[in-house]
């Protein structure tokens, strides 16, 4: 049976680590503000957005939050983030996705500052990741890379290989992982017999959204496998990309769904918050 990389208990132990520098700014008198802005009322990301105000109250970072009506026009939601860009009390601003039809998604988040851009999804973090500069990482990938540290598991010279390519999940954990000299493979719809180069990794992060996609027969014996999946089962069940009771029996180190990546996501979302305060006060 594979080690379980426990994301409840790293990401458990990333917010602990936060609350104590916030403690320690708070003496200096220094606070740490994030904004986050719901348009309209998607059930999940009502969800998503009550998590994240939790994770803030619980390491003492301030939220400001901003729920505005379905209706909201584009202009109105530019006006709002360009005022909060001008704000020096507001270090980060989070807009949650997705925004209601009406509203440019790509428009939106070219107007964060890419100073406050928390979430990593503003064009120049994007760039900056890619040529090694320091900037915000994508909340998810940035996580992935601390389970795989905390698990003391080595990264560098390693064959890694992503199923998935989004902008969010699949490139910028491509990029991560060759900032750590790991050998990268971006696999997707495209790539003929995925199967034998799933098969090649000794670090294997799967994010397509396709309910237990990943069998055994992806896995090679002793990889880490990394599952970013959100996905329902035939019953209805959470469950990830990867068929977890099939992979664990192959795999070295697994993440579970729940309680693997996910968790990681908002402990992420926190340090990158903490860390806009801490670039211009160290
Ligand atoms: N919607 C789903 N996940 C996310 C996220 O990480 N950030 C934002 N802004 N919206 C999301």
């Amino acid at each position: 049976m594979a080690q379980l990389i426990d994301g409840k208990k790293i990401s458990a132990e990333i917010k602990d680590e936060l609350k104590e520098k916030v403690k320690e700014l708070k003496e200096k008198g220094i606070t740490v503000t994030l904004a986050v802005i719901q348009v309209g009322n998607d059930s999940a990301s009502t969800v998503y957005v009550g998590n994240k105000k939790k994770a803030c109250e619980y390491i003492g970072i301030e939220s400001l939050a901003y729920e505005l009506p379905e209706e909201t026009t584009e202009q109105e939601l530019l006006e709002l983030v360009e005022s909060l860009n001008a704000k020096e009390e507001v270090n980060g601003i989070l807009v949650q996705l997705p925004l209601p039809k009406h509203i440019d998604e790509d428009k939106v988040i070219r107007t964060i500052s890419p100073d406050k851009d928390v979430d990593g999804f503003h064009p120049e973090s994007v760039g900056r990741l890619s040529i090694g500069q320091p900037g915000f990482v994508s909340c998810t990938p940035a996580g992935i890379i601390q389970l795989l540290k905390r698990s003391g598991i080595a990264i560098d010279g390693k064959e890694c290989v992503i199923i998935g390519r989004s902008n969010i999940v699949g490139k910028p954990m491509g990029m991560l992982l060759l900032r750590e000299n790991g050998t990268v493979t971006i696999c997707h719809s495209h790539t003929p017999d995925l199967k034998a180069v799933a098969k090649r990794a000794d670090i294997l992060v799967v994010a397509i959204g396709k309910a237990k996609f990943v069998d055994a027969s992806y896995v090679k014996e002793g990889a880490t496998v990394i599952d970013v999946g959100m996905d329902r089962d035939e019953n209805g069940k959470l469950c990830g990309d990867v068929d977890f009771d099939s992979v664990k029996e192959i795999a070295g180190a697994i993440t579970p769904v729940p309680g693997g990546v996910g968790p990681m996501t908002i402990a992420m979302l926190m340090n990158n918050c903490v860390a806009s305060v801490l670039e211009g006060n160290e």
